[in-house]
């Protein structure tokens, strides 16, 4: 998720006007949704997770679509990560309270539930597992073919994999760019995780960067080696990867409020803006993005929360939604 990335100094650099892209937004979240992640339904809908209540919302794709409450979830006050299991249609999602005041998890609220959808379409929604022994889990990914998710920890700077079917926790990947580097009081290490073209992908908002380092998630030891920073600086949140390419498109948070880009050959430099930014109202405090259906690397959906300030002052301004990129 998000971070308050205080004294982070703006290194955009913007596309030429010629460049640029079409965004369209859905309708507002309730007042006082913070939209956290998004997940991909096979019809092109998607799913989309609110932190400050737990709340999981459906979209439909296309412009001023109004989200649709979907699934109330019991015993916490949030949800976070979201993702496809290898299934198709069937997603996990992570639950746990995390306070917008101190910023921080509560230890041992956090869960992952199995949502599935029944043939008249409506969810089915089962709790899988707790997750007290991870402090902060936050983004989430199939290792596909197998019943493993990886699952980052913000708090405690590592990679788990969950094994859905025996429930097995497990540390899979330790290394000193997970970890958080506190800014003000504000820890938030790894972030996002994604499998892409042989490759562990992550974000640490502390940190600023995005980073890979080769892997499969099906690894039985621990991962080891050193990853490569694929971007950097960056006061990332989520990100996505084109598969078919390798370039990164990069979920920016305020005050940048962006889309950076990252293409395969620039590697290890800051993104480049192509989509809001500091002065635009388009993707105020992104929290994620993925690809719209059948358009890897052409069409973005990204999770906006209309602002941070406001769920730490609860002087409610809107403009949650869910944004479509179109990058041409
Ligand atoms: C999490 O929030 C739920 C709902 O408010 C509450 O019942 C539960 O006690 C909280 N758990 C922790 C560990 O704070
Ligand atoms: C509430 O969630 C906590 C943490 O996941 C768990 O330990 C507890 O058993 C849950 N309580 C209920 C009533 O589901
Ligand atoms: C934003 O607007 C200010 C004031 O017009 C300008 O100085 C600044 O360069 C702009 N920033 C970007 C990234 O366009
Ligand atoms: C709440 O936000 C509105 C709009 O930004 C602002 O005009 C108002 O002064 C704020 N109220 C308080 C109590 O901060």
């Amino acid at each position: 998720m998000f971070a308050r990335t205080l004294g982070f100094c703006l290194v955009a650099i913007l596309f030429p006007a010629a460049q640029a892209v079409r965004i369209e937004s859905s309708r507002d979240f309730p007042l006082g949704s913070e939209v956290e992640n998004l997940a991909l339904r096979p019809s092109g809908s998607v799913l989309a997770t609110v932190y400050t209540f737990p709340h999981i919302y459906e979209v439909a794709p296309g412009p001023n679509s109004t989200p649709r409450l979907l699934h109330v979830f019991q015993n916490t006050t949030g949800a976070c990560g979201i993702a496809p299991s290898s299934t198709p249609d069937v997603f996990f999602v992570l639950t746990g309270n995390f306070s917008f005041e101190t910023f921080g998890p509560a230890p041992g609220s956090y869960a992952i539930h199995r949502l599935s959808f029944s043939k008249c379409g409506s969810p089915i929604v089962k709790k899988i597992a707790g997750l007290g022994a991870i402090a902060q889990p936050n983004g989430m990914t199939a290792v596909p073919g197998t019943p493993y998710m990886l699952i980052a920890d913000s708090n405690g700077g590592f990679v788990y994999r969950f094994n859905t079917k025996t429930l097995q926790l497990k540390p899979y990947f330790d290394h000193p760019l997970l970890k958080p580097r506190p800014v003000g009081g504000v820890v938030f290490g790894v972030n996002g995780v994604k499998l892409s073209r042989g490759y562990l992908y992550f974000s640490n908002t502390n940190q600023q960067l995005v980073a890979r380092i080769k892997a499969t998630g099906t690894e039985m030891a621990p991962l080891q080696g050193h990853p490569e920073v694929v971007a950097s600086p960056t006061p990332v949140d989520d990100f996505i990867v084109n598969d078919l390419n390798g370039d990164v498109y990069v979920a920016e948070s305020e005050p940048l409020s962006a889309i950076g880009f990252v293409s395969k050959d620039k590697y290890g430099s800051a993104p480049v803006t192509i989509a809001g930014g500091p002065n635009s109202t388009a993707l105020v405090g992104p929290t994620a993005a993925i690809w719209a259906k059948g358009a890897v690397g052409k069409t973005l959906l990204v999770s906006v929360t209309g602002g941070f300030e406001q769920f730490v002052t609860k002087n409610f301004t809107g403009g949650g939604k869910v944004a479509t990129v179109h990058l041409e």
